[in-house]
């Protein structure tokens, strides 16, 4: 998602990279499971009644879980209705950009997305009353 636009699966990237390098934004496209945040692993749960389902974990606590799949969809289940919860060690986020783009279009999405961000940061420093920074 970025400016409005785009998928809800991953982050929104409007203001993603405000304090990151260009190099920090080409690393975390083209190699998305690097430093990967664990509650954002791939999981997979199948329920006792044979169901599987594959997504990014929303909510957890010791009773319940709640996953969006891919097709934006939440679902809420209780552990006890759950066979498995297994987490995979990667991101949804696909990990061959860094092949599929050309290093131009790789440099042209990156331009992109700070473009972006510097514009959001600009509208909002407009917004704020005279006088504060
Ligand atoms: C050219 C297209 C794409 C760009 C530029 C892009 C960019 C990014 C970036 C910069 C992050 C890191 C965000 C953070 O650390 O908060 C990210 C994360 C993520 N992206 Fe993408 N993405 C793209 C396509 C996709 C697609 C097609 C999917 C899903 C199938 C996806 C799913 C995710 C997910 C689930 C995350 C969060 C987990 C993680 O940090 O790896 N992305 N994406």
């Amino acid at each position: 998602m970025a400016n409005g636009e785009g998928g809800f699966i991953g982050s929104d990237l409007s203001s993603y990279t405000a304090p990151r390098s260009a190099d920090d934004l080409r690393s975390a496209i083209a190699d998305p499971d690097k430093a990967l945040d664990p509650r954002r692993r791939i999981v997979l749960v199948t329920t006792r009644k044979g169901q599987t389902l594959t997504g990014v974990t929303r909510n957890e606590d010791n009773f319940s879980l709640q996953i969006q799949t891919l097709d934006g969809t939440f679902h809420l289940f209780t552990k006890s209705e759950l066979r498995r919860i297994d987490y995979q060690p990667r991101s949804l986020m696909p990990a061959d950009y860094g092949t599929r783009l050309s290093r131009q279009e790789m440099d042209d999405l990156v331009s992109y997305l700070m473009s972006i961000v510097r514009t959001n940061m600009v509208r909002t420093n407009n917004n704020k009353p005279a006088g504060k920074e």
